[in-house]
């Protein structure tokens, strides 16, 4: 079956987002609309997500977040054909949220409800964005996530490579921390580092040559507070360089792995003739990594899907998207699903 409209509910983190998606008569999907609420000044005195705060901020925002999707597609219930809410990974209070109010909403008006694994979400954006075909790679870089997966089709991945400690948002977020720049990092450090002289500080570049496509960063963080350490106290100039030398290590690490993935991507499908490596995940933002991984697809021939920023970080409508596919595959679930804090792909 096609799927109509779908509206998809994100509340796994620190965004409260809806959105309304479509699929439409010419087999591409459409976004009508997606608004996406951050609550970073919530949490931006504690240095990082409170979990207790990001779920009251859910109570508070989602009916007019909800109440948004719809009036910016010129929409109303009566418009929407089934319910998609992200139940895990997550913090569990802000899932119970988004899960609770997608369901209320699916039992109140008789829809179907598709609960959806965050991690899907951003593995299918490439498709949202795209509309690429099954087979392709995806690198998801988050703040709670760094992995390569293969998506081989819907609900069939397998995971390449993970870290083996600090996601990669992580170590940007403890970069930032550590030379006192605000929450969220990611942006703070690559906007520092645009002035920076990424030469200046050397900085390891870990699992490099590495043949499994694992990643390690929190190596490099300690590295970078050591150097930090013995060049105390820090002029706005020292700050810049040491996030320029993050960012380079970050970037031809992150490289390395991809080169690698591509390489047995190649392998394992000698027949595909236009190999794609999709990214996802907000520090697929971070315009130093975009340009690494560009470089690194010309070379093997393959073609780089980087959805637009808004797609990258979290969002409504690649939930609404992930929901899209499993009604088409028939793959609805009961208003009593579960939501889960850990839930691997
Ligand atoms: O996907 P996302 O919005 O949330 C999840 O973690 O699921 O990713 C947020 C992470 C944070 O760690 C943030 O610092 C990082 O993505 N980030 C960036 C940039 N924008 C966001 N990291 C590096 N450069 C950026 N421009
Ligand atoms: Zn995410």
């Amino acid at each position: 079956m096609t799927g109509g409209t779908i509206l998809g509910i994100e509340t796994s983190c620190d965004e409260t987002a809806a959105a309304l998606v479509r699929r439409s008569s010419d087999g591409s999907a459409e976004i009508l609309s997606n608004v996406v609420l951050s609550q970073i000044s919530e949490h931006a005195a504690f240095g990082g997500v409170v979990p207790e705060i990001a779920a009251r901020a859910h109570v508070e925002a989602l009916d007019g977040i909800v109440r948004a999707a719809l009036e910016d597609a010129g929409a109303t219930l009566d418009d929407v054909d089934a319910v998609a809410a992200t139940v895990g990974p997550g913090l569990v209070g802000g899932l119970l949220v988004g899960a609770m109010t997608g369901k209320a909403i699916a039992a109140a008006r008789g829809l179907p409800f598709v609960a959806v694994n965050h991690l899907e979400g951003h593995a299918l954006s490439p498709r949202l964005s795209d509309g690429i075909a099954y087979p392709y790679l995806l690198l998801l870089v988050s703040g709670g996530h760094s992995q390569i997966l293969l998506v081989r089709g819907l609900g069939d991945y397998e995971r390449w490579g993970t870290t083996i400690d600090d996601a990669l948002g992580e170590a940007f977020d403890k970069t930032a921390k550590l030379l006192s720049l605000p929450h969220p990092g990611g942006p703070n450090v690559e906007k520092m580092a645009a002035s920076g002289d990424p030469k200046r500080f050397s900085l390891p570049r870990p699992m490099k040559g590495e043949a499994r496509l694992d990643f390690s960063f929190s190596g490099l963080k300690t590295a970078l507070r050591l150097v930090a350490e013995a060049n105390a106290p820090l002029s706005d100039g020292d700050v810049a360089d040491l996030c320029a030398a993050f960012q380079l290590a970050a970037a031809e690490t992150v490289a390395d792995r991809v080169r690698r993935a591509l390489a047995r991507f190649r392998d394992e499908f000698p027949g595909l003739a236009n190999p794609v490596l999709g990214v996802a995940g907000g520090v697929g933002a971070n315009q130093a990594i975009r340009a690494a991984l560009l470089a690194e697809c010309m070379a093997a021939g393959a073609r780089l899907v980087a959805p637009p920023l808004v797609l990258c970080s979290d969002n409504g409508a690649m939930i609404a998207y992930a929901g899209l596919e499993r009604l088409e595959a028939g793959l609805t679930d009961p208003l009593d699903a579960a939501v889960r804090s850990r839930w691997p792909l």
